[in-house]
């Protein structure tokens, strides 16, 4: 029997082309892993009605990790529309599968590392080194939402926010809510896990990223929780900056930061901006970590313009497969392939589209195996 089973779930457009590439280096590294497929994403959507079948669900309870390539997903009103004919009209609703995933296996933790390798012809500067914690469960993402509002909730509304209620007299489907909800526990175990990550490797500065000036209750906790728990690690500067002033800040000056934590949806934008200094959506990697299982995946989506080309830069993928490989435990490997990554990079010879290159997926992954 196989050391490690690993769930793998292609997704939809490149994600299928981004996870063939992935295998390439894993069956060079030799992993004693058993691969067993999950269906996941928008075929599964069209034609059963569920992104995300509670078999793919059953098969993620029973693994040590896994690796996602890419989803599609649409805005809701669309999604009904592309639905078998059987299925429509059935009151179906459709919700994005990884952040269902992410809250049903509680994989809170969303870290991502953006380093510049050198020689990236698309490195924004040389010597970055980055590395991001989202919280990756509540938030703006909890799901709480109304459009239109109900009466109950325009009631309770009603009541509680006197005297500023400039939506009050709106017709209920004038307006939409979405709550954004934080708590005590998921604010601290995120910023817990960029200070133990810091003291692991030697990181001298965290710096918590929020809006607490505006967004009091929510962004306040969290600074609050994030001031709490830097005390547990004297060794380790901790600072903090509003969302809007670090995007300046960090394109100003990427070399002031070193490990950043934020709340669920002020991660998303800033890690998409830690990926562009680091070349871009083809090298940005993610972990979606929980305490039993954790989810691998590049941070682009399905890229549905180059589905099927075999075109798109399998490098952010490949460094996810890094990231299972020390969350795994062997960091050996993922040391090596990360090398070997670097390696490719540096020499130059093979490069994808977005590196100015016409090498195709796969030809990367070769080349990045032969390294190995
Ligand atoms: P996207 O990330 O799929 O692609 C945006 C653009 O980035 C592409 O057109 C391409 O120019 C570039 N790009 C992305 N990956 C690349 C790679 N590996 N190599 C080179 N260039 C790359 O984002 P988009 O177009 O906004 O969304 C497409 C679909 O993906 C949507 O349905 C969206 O909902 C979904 N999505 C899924 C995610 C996931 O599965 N985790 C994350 C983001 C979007
Ligand atoms: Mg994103």
């Amino acid at each position: 029997m196989a050391k490690y089973k690993i769930a793998w779930l292609p997704g939809d457009g490149i994600g299928k082309e981004v996870l063939e590439a992935a295998k390439i280096v894993l069956d060079r590294i030799a992993l004693d892993a058993e691969y067993i497929h999950g269906d996941i994403g928008w075929d599964f959507w069209c034609k059963e009605g569920d992104a995300f079948p509670q078999r793919t669900i059953d098969l993620l309870k029973n693994v040590n990790a896994a690796m996602f390539g890419a989803i599609t997903s649409k805005p809701v009103k669309e999604a009904e529309k592309e639905l078998i004919p059987s299925l429509q009209g059935k009151g179906l609703i459709y919700r994005s599968p990884i952040v269902r995933m992410r809250q049903l296996f509680d994989l809170y933790n969303c870290l991502r590392p953006c380093k510049a390798y050198p020689g990236n012809p698309i490195n924004f500067k040389e010597g970055i080194d980055l590395v991001m914690f989202r919280e990756n469960t509540e938030d703006l993402y909890a799901g709480v939402e109304f459009a239109p509002v109900p009466a109950e909730v325009r009631d309770v509304l009603s009541k509680v926010s006197k005297p500023f209620a400039p939506f009050k007299d709106l017709p209920s489907e004038d307006y939409a809510i979405s709550c954004k909800i934080n708590t005590r526990k998921g604010s601290e175990r995120i910023v817990r896990a960029a200070f133990d990550f810091a003291r692991k490797f030697n990181r001298k500065k965290v710096t918590v990223i929020h809006k607490a000036n505006v967004v009091r209750a929510t962004d306040g906790l969290f600074l609050e929780m994030a001031r709490k728990v830097a005390k547990d690690f004297p060794e380790i500067k901790m600072d903090d900056a509003n969302i809007d002033a670090m995007t300046m800040w960090i394109l100003k000056n990427p070399f002031n930061y070193d490990v950043l934590v934020a709340p669920n949806l002020y991660g998303d934008i800033i890690s998409d901006l830690c990926a562009q200094l680091i070349g871009g959506l083809g090298f940005g990697c993610s972990g979606n970590i929980g305490t039993k299982l954790a989810v691998f995946e590049p941070t682009h989506g399905s890229a549905p313009k180059y589905a099927g080309q075999y075109k798109c830069n399998p490098i952010a993928t490949i460094l996810a497969v890094k990231m299972m490989l020390d969350w795994l435990g062997e960091a050996d490997k993922g040391t090596r392939l990360e090398k070997a990554v670097a390696a490719v990079i540096r020499e130059g010879k093979v490069r994808t589209y977005d590196m100015g290159g016409s090498n195709k997926t796969l030809e990367m992954a070769e080349e990045i195996a032969k390294k190995l």
